[in-house]
């Protein structure tokens, strides 16, 4: 495990943990005001909403939005609304990922997955609607001057559609069983996986009004973030429990997924996962101090267990 070793000193790692922790209780509170409640008829659909999406999780994808903004000297208020539509767009990713036909998985942020719980139908449903008030979400937010609404809608129907975090997920269940190149591999990383890593700091940085150069700064540096975070998901697939993760572990093999570690080892993964990070750090050296807290997450992510 050693060339995944974060660097970071003790300092800076009980500062990000404080802030994590600090942004996570803003992004918790937002997400349960944006379902509705689970008395609402039809009740089973808002219970399997909310059971989903409020079971945890890093909520890595809403945190990169506030950071993003906060990067581009913005307010964290004037981005939870996108972090939230960003985290209901992903729980719906998991949600759908998990069911028989896809990846057939019982175990999701350490409870039965929806479909255990609710049954196919009911997380199928649950998942639709997650997507669909994803995108009623958005149409609540303040625009900035240079970005309208219509590029929020936009950039998220892109990264969320066929050509992105959908066209993955199908590469991904064709390429099973095959044998691949590491190129194959990764371009179904960068769609099901990056592409949802890429939307939130462009969210963010969006919601703060980012000039053109601080947004092609944190897109090169989520588009490595991204590619990393899916590596390290299959790495850990392969070296943690089931009970550590909160999910299935082991499945990858099993189920003849297309990984990196299937293709080209552990270690070597380790070792593009520890480039991927270095190259999402360079790419924020234009930010200067405002990108440090978006380089100790990407620090935090090559280092974590789970
Ligand atoms: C899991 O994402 C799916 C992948 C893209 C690897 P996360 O590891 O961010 O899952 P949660 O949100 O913490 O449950
Ligand atoms: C899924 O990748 C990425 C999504 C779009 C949900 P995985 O299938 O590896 O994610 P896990 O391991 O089930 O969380
Ligand atoms: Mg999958
Ligand atoms: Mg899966
Ligand atoms: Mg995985």
């Amino acid at each position: 495990m050693s060339s995944r070793k974060a660097v970071s000193t003790k300092k800076s790692a009980d500062g990000l943990s404080l802030y994590l922790k600090r942004q996570r209780s803003l992004v918790e509170a937002a997400l349960k005001r944006a379902v509705p409640a689970a008395s609402v008829r039809p009740s089973t659909i808002h219970q399997a909403m909310r059971y989903s999406l409020l079971a945890g999780g890093k909520r890595l994808r809403p945190i990169l939005v506030l950071a993003a903004a906060e990067s581009c000297g913005g307010e964290v208020t004037q981005a939870l609304t996108a972090a939230c539509s960003v985290e209901l767009i992903h729980t719906y990713s998991l949600i759908h990922d998990d069911l028989p036909c896809m990846d057939d998985d019982d175990l999701r942020r350490g409870r039965p997955t929806s479909h255990k719980a609710f049954g196919e139908g009911v997380a199928v449903l649950a998942g639709d609607a997650l997507l669909t008030q994803a995108f009623g979400l958005l149409s609540k937010i303040n625009p900035t001057k240079r970005y309208p609404l219509s590029v929020y809608l936009e950039e998220t129907a892109l990264a969320a559609g066929s050509l992105q975090l959908i066209a993955g997920q199908v590469a991904d269940l064709e390429a099973e069983g095959n044998s691949l190149t590491i190129s194959d591999v990764r371009f179904i990383h960068e769609r099901k996986t990056a592409a949802m890593i890429v939307l939130p700091l462009r969210l963010g940085a969006m919601s703060a009004n980012a000039t053109p150069s601080q947004l092609k700064s944190l897109t090169e540096f989520g588009s490595a973030l991204g590619l990393a975070f899916q590596i390290i998901d299959d790495i850990l697939d392969v070296t943690q429990s089931s009970e550590q993760l909160g999910k299935s572990a082991g499945k990858d093999l099993t189920a003849a997924k297309a990984t990196y570690p299937a293709v080209i080892g552990i270690e070597a993964s380790n070792k593009e996962a520890a480039r991927l990070t270095r190259k999402a750090h360079a790419a924020l050296k234009p930010l200067g101090n405002k990108g440090v807290r978006l380089i100790e997450i990407a620090e935090y992510l090559l280092g974590r267990t789970c």
